[in-house]
């Protein structure tokens, strides 16, 4: 069966949300459903359309896996709290950081990632609280980049899957998320990735190195957040370099800025920052990371280099 998109010229924005919530009220009657909240369009997206659908009978959850930007998982929670709606918030930073303990290869720490949120947490509160229905962000993307190879999805529960977004490009989903209520935070966010910073660290994933690129990550948000990038962001690399501080030689860490032009994330260029501002991220990030002493700035274009690092 092909699907039929739905495109954002198309699109009424109150019809869809009033089929979808009956859609989702019928195929799931007076049974529980679950739902795992990113902070993504996506997932945001189904969060309110499962709440209007079903309100207590649709258990939304956050998990924190530790690889999660600054302050991320309570201003998620908070803002759905804002527009009534409960968010569970889980601690499994413990879970991830064992099953992340070790590895340097990218696919296994995907890998990694993956296999813990599905089948060790996500896939026991499924099993705890008795879902019987798992409502999922899918997008007709998703579904594209699946028969490409491109990407995976993961079939992992037995629970009846709810997809109300299946026909719907990024575009059209963010015009549901706005229409629903939600902010321009929201509906008009930066891509972030599955594996969360896990993509922005060369090497093993640590709980300080984790830090280390979360700190910098949230300076390279805040002082690039008025141009008009398509995504920025701060990698942790692996090698150390030699530098100087307090006058003495200190053997330490290095940070690579990125910030890209792109229309669909599939090329990209860099973007021309003004020199001040390299400079401001450079005194910025070697004062307040600790550790750091080298900021660059990736030159390159996508392809050959990647938006993410790993
Ligand atoms: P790359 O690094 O492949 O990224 O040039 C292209 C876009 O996709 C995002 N990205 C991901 N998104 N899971 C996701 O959901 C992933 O594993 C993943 N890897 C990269 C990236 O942020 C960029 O917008």
């Amino acid at each position: 069966m092909t699907l039929q998109e739905i495109t954002l010229e198309q699109l009424n924005t109150t019809e869809f949300i009033a089929q979808q919530v009956e859609a989702i009220s019928t195929a799931v009657g007076d049974e529980l459903a679950i739902n795992a909240l990113s902070g993504g369009v996506d997932s945001s997206t189904v969060t309110l359309l499962g709440h209007k659908a079903l309100g207590e009978r649709v258990l939304t959850v956050f998990v924190e896996n530790g690889i999660m930007r600054k302050g991320e998982p309570q201003r998620v929670v908070e803002h759905f709290k804002a527009l009534g709606v409960p968010v569970q918030l889980v601690d499994a930073r413990e879970d991830f950081f064992a099953a992340l303990k070790g590895l340097t290869d990218p696919e296994e720490k995907r890998e990694a990632i993956t296999q813990t949120f599905y089948k060790t947490v996500f896939g026991e509160l499924v099993r705890k609280c008795g879902a019987k229905f798992l409502l999922h962000g899918t997008i007709l993307t998703d579904v594209d980049e699946t028969v490409a190879g491109i990407k995976r999805q993961h079939n992992i529960l037995t629970q009846q899957v709810i997809e109300p977004l299946l026909q719907l490009r990024k575009p059209a989903v963010r015009a549901v998320a706005k229409a629903l209520g939600l902010s321009e935070d929201v509906y008009d966010r930066m891509p972030f990735p599955g594996p969360a910073l896990a993509a922005r660290i060369i090497g093993e994933v640590t709980p300080e190195r984790s830090e280390i690129v979360r700190e910098a990550t949230a300076i390279v948000e805040e002082e690039l957040a008025d141009t008009d990038a398509f995504q920025y962001l701060a990698i942790l690399h692996q090698d150390k370099v030699t530098g100087m501080r307090d006058g003495k030689r200190d053997y330490g860490l290095q940070i690579e800025v990125r910030c890209w032009e792109s229309e669909d994330a599939r090329t990209g260029s860099p973007t021309r920052l003004p020199f001040d501002t390299l400079e401001r991220l450079a005194d910025r990030i070697t004062d307040e990371v600790p550790g750091v002493v080298s900021v660059t700035y990736n030159i390159t274009k996508k392809p050959p280099s990647t938006i993410e690092a790993i």
